[in-house]
């Protein structure tokens, strides 16, 4: 595991972005793995910067987005879907047929789960996944359980999670308790894994993630396991 401390978000932003850039460069039909919430923010700004001088090509990258809430339409404010398309899609020469998000409004929920694994698959599985982490250890929206989910898998949101995401919305009451998420096993399938994880406030659970036991109550603790991680973070302290 490569770990890489950044002075400033902006830092963190910039070298992650750059991890995702070369791996563009060095495949340009790469399958990319996405994450939405505050952290990557940062990091499409400036890949899509990149994009504007004439640095990075997406004309034939694909992305595979990790989560969705249930009942949201891509055309909701708060959905997934409509985060990826502003915060990067719409800025970048990607085919918006190349990326991929699950549907938060499938009827048949299993079925857009067993949809979703197919799809990595005819894809040929990920090349570099981008994780963000919940303060709850979650990665994507697999939450602490008493064992790993593997596949893509219908989730009730814990109470921790609900709260903290609900400074995106309105209320409380609006925050969806349910959510469609790529499984433990799709995530670690995947042949590198960027970790990035900013702030005070994630750096207890990062040190437990990274340095504590392989636990399902800790789902980012798997990613010991894996042999092809780099974690990018900005916080005081070191994690080993
Ligand atoms: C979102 C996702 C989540 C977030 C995590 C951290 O697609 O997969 O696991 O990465 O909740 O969110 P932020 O970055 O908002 O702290």
């Amino acid at each position: 595991m490569k770990i890489i401390k950044a002075e400033s978000y902006q830092d963190l932003s910039r070298k992650a972005a750059n991890i995702l850039s070369a791996q563009i460069i060095l495949k340009p039909d790469c399958v990319l793995g996405l994450a939405t919430g505050s952290t990557p923010i940062g990091t499409y700004k400036q890949l899509i910067e990149w994009y504007e001088k004439g640095d990075i090509d997406f004309s034939h990258t694909s992305t595979i987005n990790l989560d969705e809430y249930c009942g949201l339409s891509p055309d909701n404010t708060q959905s997934y879907r409509y985060f990826m398309n502003e915060h990067l899609f719409k800025h970048i020469n990607i085919n918006i047929h190349n990326t991929h998000v699950p549907d938060g409004m499938a009827v048949d929920e299993t079925k857009e789960c067993q949809r979703y694994d197919n799809l990595v698959n005819l894809l040929g599985g990920i090349d570099l996944q981008l994780l963000g982490i919940g303060h709850n250890g979650h990665i994507g929206f697999n939450e602490p359980n008493p064992s790993f989910e593997k596949t893509t898998h219908i989730v009730m949101l814990d109470d921790t999670t609900i709260k903290a995401n609900a400074r995106f919305f309105p209320t409380l009451q609006e925050v969806p308790r349910k959510a469609i998420t790529m499984g433990i096993k799709t995530i670690m399938q995947s042949k590198k894994i960027l970790l990035i994880a900013n702030g005070a406030d994630k750096e207890e659970i990062v040190r437990k993630a990274l340095t504590g036991p392989v636990t399902p109550k800790v789902p980012a603790s798997i990613l010991q396991f894996h042999p092809n991680v780099t974690v990018v973070y900005c916080f005081e302290g070191g994690i080993l």
